[in-house]
């Protein structure tokens, strides 16, 4: 009778975590990864589309609906051990699971609209967008947020993310964010945003997501940014220069097809003018006419690291973001090397395409 009366809602259940004893409650049409990032807490994660294995949880009771095959991602050991991806799970069940949390990256979910301040072309394909929000965002440079907007062509909402490009609380409010977005041929946000994007125009926004952060440690840096990949790396070296933490050696590699797709050299210039340790910038490109005047280095990222570090690359921790392509050129390469992959951090730009609405 009630079921005539009452409209049923979505079933709920209880996700607890292991070992820091957590409860949190979960819908049934969310995955464990969305559900406990909506209530603040630090659960490892990247790409959330069942891509990077950051999420890796062990499944300790209960049942668990997965969206897409793990079995590529998790070795035969953690299959056998009931492991599964948080955010490719969804739960049919109330579920116990055990995984370390991060620290330091406990900042609330902000889902809020966000209305275009300022679009300024920084290369003949990528724009920085910034964006005053109607809610303040906390979040931790190299982090990232998923931006929406309807299609123009379509009419259907579009997501994709972006890494945050200036440091948290720049502004007073908090309420202003920057990004750097470079236009994919074909891709249904970017061009819908390249084609729309004016001054007042507003857009969704979702986040902090993703744990590429410059962790702490003594070790000298090792940056790699391909394209519009450079923005969680200013973020981030910025975020350091107004720390007075002991000075770190940091070489910047910049990939970029030519010339005219270099950009922001007066900034970085004067990050590493006032950097406290050793700063050294090498652009690399791989599609500059021969017979320009370039007179810097050519060719691929990967071919150069050994030359380009010598014996400081073993000892140094790498945070590479940019094309997937160059980024398992770049991992394969310092593994190649002896170089621990836990000393290795990366923030892909994965297509996100693919998500359900409900994901998304
Ligand atoms: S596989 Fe789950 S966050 Fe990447």
């Amino acid at each position: 009778m009630f079921g005539k009366l009452f409209k049923k809602s979505p079933a709920e259940y209880t996700l607890r975590i292991r070992p820091a004893d957590l409860d949190v409650r979960l819908s049934a049409t969310e995955t464990l990864l969305q559900g406990v990032l909506k209530q603040g807490i630090a659960f490892p994660h990247n790409c959330r589309a069942g891509g990077c294995g950051e999420c890796k949880c062990r499944l300790l009771e209960g049942k668990v609906r997965e969206l897409t095959d793990k079995s590529y991602l998790l070795s035969a050991e953690e299959l056998r051990d009931n492991y599964i991806l948080a955010c490719q799970s969804i739960p049919k069940t109330d579920v116990v699971i055990s995984v370390d949390l991060r620290e330091g990256l406990e900042h609330p979910l902000v889902e809020c609209r966000g209305t275009i301040a300022a679009v300024d072309p920084l290369t003949h394909d990528i724009l920085r967008l910034v964006l005053d929000l109607d809610a303040p965002i906390e979040y931790t440079p190299g982090q990232y947020a998923q931006l929406s907007l309807r299609g123009k062509r379509s009419g259907e909402m579009v997501s994709r993310n972006y890494s945050f490009a200036a440091c948290p609380g720049a502004d007073e409010t908090a309420q202003r964010v920057e990004f750097f977005i470079r236009k994919v041929p074909g891709g249904h946000f970017t061009e819908a945003l390249f084609e729309q994007a004016r001054v007042g125009m507003t857009l969704s926004l979702q986040g902090p997501y993703g744990d590429f952060y410059l962790r702490p440690a003594p070790a000298p840096v090792l940056c790699v940014a391909g394209g519009s990949g450079l923005a969680p790396l200013i973020a981030i070296l910025k975020n350091e220069l107004g720390k007075a933490t002991k000075p770190r050696d940091l070489t910047l590699i910049f990939g970029a097809r030519t010339r005219q797709d270099l950009y922001l050299l007066d900034t970085l210039e004067q990050i590493g003018r006032q950097w406290p340790g050793r700063f050294d910038f090498i652009p690399i490109l791989s599609g500059e006419p021969t017979e320009s005047e370039w007179s810097g280095r050519r060719g691929l990222i990967p071919d150069h690291l050994v030359a380009l570090l010598g014996d400081r690359l073993s000892q140094c921790h790498t945070y590479l973001c940019g094309p997937p392509p160059m980024i398992d050129a770049c991992i394969e390469l310092l593994v190649a090397q002896g170089i621990q992959q836990s000393t290795i951090h990366a923030a892909k730009f994965l297509d996100q395409s693919h998500l359900s609405p409900v994901l998304r």
